[in-house]
């Protein structure tokens, strides 16, 4: 068995990861794990931008009012205060480390409009190519300083009396390693992955969350899954992200008899908030009908939006015609590890940033180009606590165990289409009751075993944020945000309003028969 030490261990390489390695400065010794490549992360396919309230006629409280708003006050008010207050001097430090923000002729910094903002706040780099210039800027800081090791799997927390003191890791060989260190740092992003049609890298299926679950931590807001309103489809098949940023210059939703589609659904119309499109949108496709942006009015199409011209050439979608094939798909995901102002999980020595964190900034529903915001002002909290934790590791008993694993393993295509039918844009009561027991099904009967392989431990882990997805949504008895329940279609205040439903340890256990594990 291989060991490695360092005082943090970050898992994931996305902005949160990359921003709290580099913010630690020279005072840590910190190394960089991910399951892919450096650049394999949401952050680096990020098109749409950064919002902060920089410019003068702006305020953080504008900004502060349309996230709750957007998130239907399911947000936590001091963390999100601290998002959008500190947001703003965080956009100044990327800029301090090269981030190449667009600006008009005169020097002033380009803002975008997106959904559900009062006014254009979005900052965007290279057009729509925003996660990729901040992410490239980053990295080449951050890989002048730090250990980064590509395509190892972290697999199992290692705890040592109920505190996280490292984490076991599987490369593509099987090779095992025990990574110990003082604090490990969990950045892997969230699990939009799991559903057929998203937008994200396609490594981001929860293994962080469900980490973190399988170690104890308490794990919040499962059932709050965003689906993006326009995801370029060809043939069925999404192939990338249209950004809000061409409706934020002028595009329209259309059918394919070109009828405008949010004419009459909400007053700020095409720029509605996220959750409201898409119900819209996904209600004229269950009708037969096909959705279309209408792109005749943005101006200057393929100077503006260079990465959605170039996904379009690839797939021979043609862009003379004005008209693009969109649908709603998984994009973001507000559930997570639950963690406190500055990341702390409630394991002592765990540590969660970024999309695997729930923060509660985004309550029910993420205001649009907030996530790499939140990636970054987190994790400059984070930071700031980790700088002044003392190292805490004495001695450790190091012992692999082997890991539990399903006995009958579902395809990943599989689970997707249940999660799908059952836990997608619209739910009912009969749906995530099969969801669930489809879950409870494929739980009760694990094996633990010495040397799994990397597929059976991801399916384990894909299965039990299943689960916890389709049985949070399911006790979730309202409408809120993103989550949609038709039998319970509006906002429930009196039962729901600023609760959270929390998964613990063990919690998906009751349903394991005697035959288990
Ligand atoms: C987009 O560009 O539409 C996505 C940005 C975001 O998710 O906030």
């Amino acid at each position: 068995m291989n060991i490695r030490r360092s005082d943090v261990l970050v898992i994931g390489s996305g902005l949160s990861g990359l921003m709290t390695a580099q913010l630690l400065g020279l005072d840590k010794n910190v190394i960089i794990l991910t399951k892919g490549r450096l650049e394999t992360s949401n952050s680096y396919l990020a098109q749409g931008g950064i919002a902060a309230a920089v410019q003068e006629s702006d305020s953080w409280y504008s900004h502060f009012i349309d996230t709750i708003q957007a998130g239907r006050l399911h947000n936590n008010a001091e963390t999100t205060k601290a998002l959008v207050r500190e947001g703003p001097a965080m956009v100044h430090k990327l800029i301090e480390y090269g981030v190449d923000f667009d600006q008009e002729l005169d020097g002033h910094f380009q803002y975008g409009k997106e959904g559900a903002h009062s006014l254009s706040r979005i900052l965007h780099a290279g057009g729509d190519a925003t996660g990729k210039h901040v992410v490239e800027a980053l990295k080449r800081h951050v890989t002048e300083k730090r250990m980064v090791v590509e395509g190892e799997t972290a697999v199992e927390l290692i705890l040592q009396n109920n505190e996280c003191v490292g984490v076991w890791s599987i490369n593509g060989d099987g090779k095992l390693t025990a990574n110990i260190a003082s604090s490990v740092v969990i950045a892997s992003g969230g699990y939009s992955g799991l559903y057929p049609l998203h937008s994200n890298a396609s490594t981001i299926t929860g293994d962080g969350i469900s980490l973190a679950y399988d170690a104890g931590a308490l794990v919040s807001d499962m059932e709050f899954i965003q689906f993006h309103p326009t995801l370029l489809v060809k043939n069925g098949f999404g192939v990338g992200l249209v950004s809000e940023a061409v409706r934020g210059k002028g595009a329209i939703l259309i059918d394919e008899q070109g009828l405008p589609l949010m004419e009459n659904q909400h007053p700020m119309k095409d720029l509605a908030p996220r959750d409201v499109v898409s119900r819209v949108l996904y209600r004229v496709r269950q009708d037969g009908r096909e959705t279309f942006l209408d792109i005749r009015n943005v101006p200057d199409f393929q100077r503006n939006f260079p990465t959605i011209t170039r996904l379009c050439v690839e797939n021979g979608i043609p862009l003379e015609k004005g008209k693009i094939p969109v649908a709603p798909g998984a994009h973001f995901t507000m559930g997570g590890i639950d963690v406190d102002e500055v990341g702390r999980s409630t394991i002592k020595g765990l540590y969660a940033v970024g999309e695997a964190a729930n923060t509660g900034v985004h309550g029910a529903n993420r205001l649009a180009s907030n996530s790499l915001l939140e990636g970054i002002v987190f994790a400059n909290r984070l930071a700031d606590h980790l700088i002044n934790e003392p190292l805490r590791i004495a001695q450790i008993d190091l012992k692999w165990h082997g890991l539990e694993i399903l006995k009958q393993v579902p395809s990943h295509t599989q689970l997707c289409e249940v999660l799908n039918e059952y836990a997608g844009i619209e739910r009912t009561s009969e749906g995530l009751s099969q969801a669930t027991e489809y879950f409870n099904q494929l739980l009760q009967k694990t094996e633990r075993i010495e040397a799994p392989t990397l597929e059976q431990i991801q399916m384990r882990n894909q299965v039990l944020i299943g689960w916890m997805i389709a049985t949070s949504a399911l006790k979730r008895t309202e409408s809120r945000g993103s989550h949609f329940r038709t039998d319970f279609p509006t906002q429930d205040d009196v039962q729901w309003k600023q609760k959270r439903i929390k998964r613990g340890k063990f919690e998906h256990e009751p349903f394991k028969s005697s035959s288990g594990a």
